[in-house]
């Protein structure tokens, strides 16, 4: 219970009963040890006992859940509440969709806007219940400026909804690769660097407290009315060693560090390496997706000194010490894109480095590895369920 992944690995110390051991040494005796047997059959007994009442008791705990307000203030939100907030989760309130769920804008009664995120109804299997369980769990504890925050949940009968803070001003995916009017000029510079740190504070917290997001992309950062990014899709945190063919995890190609999408060898860095193309494109306003070679691009333009070129030209030209600084930012996005995990550095040492400008700074290798999009990994666990939504945010 409650085994946690742990970068670098862990000794796993077992402490056993010491008869227990004396049984198997005695086992080679032609001399029955019966009451050896009979001590440790009594301790096994009271052993099943022990966990058949845990179980009980994490049972009921589970079913007194339904409705639960997290936020400690609001009420408890029932299925009525939100169907009325969602106008019957209608159509168009629709404002996304992923491998597990619908997200609904809606208005709660007092005039809170929220997202309101129902599970798939074909995805209430037993593994969809835990999942989103999981998500309960986990978000009812991270609470961080930097992270989307979790208002209430309710679990009636077969509808498994999350209700999140609404960002009316919708994700990083419009302010940075935008084709609209303006939406790509309206983020200027400074507040690009800002959102980068922002970004990267919130995934050091999501470290600091074992949660690796390995989802991490543009669709995935909210932008908040004073420009705070806020991560959120928790669904596909890797909280426990999991199976590698979770039919439900789809990824997002294109941020997925070469050693996840390949072996499935999944660690904090992951995260690093999917923040470091992110970083990049922000800056470039590029997406990896259409633009498969934007690490190369990225690493010859800042090799030869010709940044201006690799910056988004929609954005006013950076003023000031916005240009060195942009400097600085890009090579730490380049180290964090380095193939192998250990040339990566830490999110801790990602905020440092943005944050301390006199802090050291290593040279990135020129990347090497070709992009794409039918990794083996990602492609092995498409086909593992045939109803796998393809959708993503
Ligand atoms: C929502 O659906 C219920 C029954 O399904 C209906 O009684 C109610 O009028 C509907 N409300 C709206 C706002 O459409
Ligand atoms: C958010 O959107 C509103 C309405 O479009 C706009 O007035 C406001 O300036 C935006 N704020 C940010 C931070 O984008
Ligand atoms: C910034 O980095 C330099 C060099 O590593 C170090 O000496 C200094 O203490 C750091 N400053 C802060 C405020 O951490």
């Amino acid at each position: 219970m409650d085994l946690r992944y742990v970068d670098g690995g862990q000794t796993l110390y077992l402490r056993s009963a010491k008869f227990e051991l004396a049984v198997t040494a005695e086992a080679q005796h032609p001399q029955f040890p019966a009451p050896l047997v009979i001590g440790a059959s009594i301790a096994s007994l009271v052993v099943v006992l022990l966990v058949l009442c845990m179980f009980t008791m994490v049972i009921r705990r589970r079913q007194s859940l339904p409705g639960l307000s997290l936020s400690g203030t609001g009420d408890a939100l029932d299925r009525s509440t939100i169907r009325e907030a969602t106008r019957n989760f209608s159509e168009a309130n629709v404002i996304g969709e992923g491998g597990y769920s619908v997200v609904y804008r809606g208005q709660l009664r007092d005039g809170t806007m929220v997202a309101v995120k129902r599970l798939k109804k074909y995805y209430l299997t037993d593994k969809g219940k835990e999942d989103f369980s999981r998500e309960v769990g986990v978000m009812s504890t991270l609470r961080h400026v930097n992270l989307a925050k979790l208002l209430y949940y309710c679990r009636e009968e077969d509808e498994w909804i999350l209700v999140y803070e609404l960002m009316e001003n919708r994700s990083l995916n419009l302010y940075i690769f935008g084709e609209e009017n303006g939406f790509r000029s309206s983020l200027n510079w400074a507040q690009r660097l800002e959102i980068i740190g922002g970004v990267a504070v919130g995934v050091e917290f999501l470290h600091s407290k074992g949660v690796i997001h390995r989802d991490l992309n543009p669709g995935n950062i909210l932008v908040s009315d004073t420009w705070h990014p806020k991560i959120t899709d928790f669904a596909t945190m890797k909280l426990f060693i999991d199976e590698k063919t979770n039919p439900a995890l789809v990824l997002m190609p294109g941020y997925l560090a070469p050693e996840y999408s390949g072996e499935w060898a999944l660690t904090y860095k992951c995260d690093v390496y999917s923040f470091g193309v992110v970083l990049l494109e922000i800056v470039s306003g590029r997406k990896r997706t259409d633009t498969p070679t934007l690490l190369l691009q990225a690493w010859e333009l800042w090799d030869q000194r010709r940044i201006r070129e690799l910056l988004d030209p929609e954005v006013a030209e950076p003023e000031g010490d916005l240009l060195s600084r942009l400097v600085r930012c890009i090579q730490i996005g380049l180290l964090c894109v380095q193939r192998l995990p250990e040339d990566r550095p830490t999110v801790t040492e990602v905020v440092e480095l943005l944050t301390n400008t006199s802090s050291q700074l290593l040279t990135p290798q020129r990347p090497t590895q070709l992009f794409s999009i039918d990794t083996p990994g990602l492609s092995r666990t498409i086909r593992s369920d045939q109803h796998l939504p393809r959708g993503s945010q």
